[in-house]
């Protein structure tokens, strides 16, 4: 098993990552200090895959276990899921003292931190992530919320777990495109700081997408150990942080123009990487073959959905009204080097519309 610390001024937090530690997960948490049964957070897919192994090691360590099952699905990351929470919490006679476990994707992870985030003011949570996405990115770095009718991830806080324990077992009940989703986020991390992680995964890029386990939580644990540095020294998306959404530009507004409904969260992140490369490559700083090796470890994961039919004209509307575009000043992370970033401010928007027409044509497949 790998631990991995996440230290905040204030807080200090570890990452365990392994293959089949869901069934250690009640004496992992009881030597971090807990000694009192968590409230379990999950849906019903995770509870039916993986639940026994959970709820058995809970229970064995900490008594009986009371599970709050949440309906299965982006659309529900909403208030009437945080109610449901409250209430089990309400019911379960929560206290100051009670705790959270957070067992599922990125949306439980998100809606259930969240919960902890706010009632009686802040209670622990402990992610238990079981998607590549949420193992390498959303279950570390305390970004917690729900989506609002105007807009996705629109009300939220910043509240670190106590822990986080990923089990790259349970990954083996994902679907492929899932697999490749959180791939991709382990991809950027390499792309903006690692060139051993982005040489690794070239070598071992078969064994990962194969889920062996020696590879998958070599990549997890890099993924994690760049992020956890990063929001080290920015827990609260100041500049320092923002290199985390290299690709999230472009692909925010790919998610947006196409309704969330064409791309998978890190296939959006995918094009946006690719673009992002290729603004790199135009303005002389990342060379052609340090761009072609991206687009190309990219490209080995499978294949994209193509950006057919999507007209510039919307995208571009998306692009300026995400909030990294603050007041016409479109700022982006490029890439002066691999592993490497640069946050450029100032681009031109006629350049950024041209490019991304001529962008949009390149992808249509
Ligand atoms: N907080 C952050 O920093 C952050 C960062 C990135 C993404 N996010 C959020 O994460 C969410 C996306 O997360 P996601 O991609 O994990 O989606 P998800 O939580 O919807 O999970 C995808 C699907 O996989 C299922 N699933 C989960 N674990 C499984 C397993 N082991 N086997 C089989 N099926 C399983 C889920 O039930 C769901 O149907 C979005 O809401 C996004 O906004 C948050």
């Amino acid at each position: 098993m790998k631990r991995i610390k996440v230290e905040l001024p204030g807080h200090v937090y570890p990452v365990w990552i392994g293959n089949g530690i869901l069934s250690r997960a009640a004496d992992l948490m009881a030597r971090a200090g807990f000694d009192s049964p968590p409230l379990v957070v999950s849906n019903r897919r995770v509870l039916k895959l993986h639940g026994d192994v959970l709820l058995s090691s809970l229970e064995r360590t900490f008594g009986r276990v009371a599970v709050i099952r949440i309906p299965d699905g982006e659309e529900y990351k909403n208030h009437a899921t945080l109610q449901r929470i409250y209430e089990g919490l309400f019911r379960t006679r929560a206290d100051r003292h009670s705790w959270i476990a957070a067992f599922g994707g990125g949306v439980i992870g998100d809606v259930a931190g969240f919960a902890a985030a706010t009632f009686l003011r802040g209670i622990r949570y402990v992610g238990i992530p079981t998607t590549l996405l949420a193992q390498v990115d959303s279950s570390v770095g305390g970004k917690v919320g729900i989506n609002a009718p105007q807009g996705k991830n629109l009300i939220g806080a910043f509240h670190q777990p106590s822990a986080v324990l990923s089990d790259t077992a349970v990954l083996g009940t994902l679907a492929k495109r899932e697999i490749a989703s959180g791939l991709y986020e382990i991809i950027k991390c390499a792309a903006i700081r690692s060139t051993s992680l982005l040489s690794y995964l070239e070598r071992r890029l078969d064994q990962v997408l194969d889920l062996e386990p020696a590879a998958v939580s070599h990549a997890v644990a890099e993924a994690v150990r760049i992020k956890a540095e990063v929001v080290a020294r920015d827990e609260r998306e100041g500049e320092e942080r923002m290199i985390l959404n290299f690709g999230h530009t472009v692909g925010h507004a790919l998610e947006t123009a196409t309704a969330y409904r064409r791309f998978t969260h890190g296939e959006a992140v995918a094009w946006g990487m690719i673009a992002a490369a290729a603004i790199s490559c135009a303005r002389g700083n990342l060379t052609i073959e340090e761009g072609e090796r991206l687009l190309s470890l990219i490209e080995r994961v499978g294949r994209l959905p193509d950006l057919k039919g999507l007209a510039s004209k919307d995208v571009w509307a998306a692009l300026q009204r995400d909030k990294k575009f603050r007041s016409g000043d479109i700022r982006m992370v490029l890439l002066p080097g691999l592993g490497n970033t640069e946050i450029v401010r100032g681009l031109e928007p006629r350049y950024m519309r041209r490019f991304l027409s001529g962008f949009l044509s390149f992808g249509e497949g």
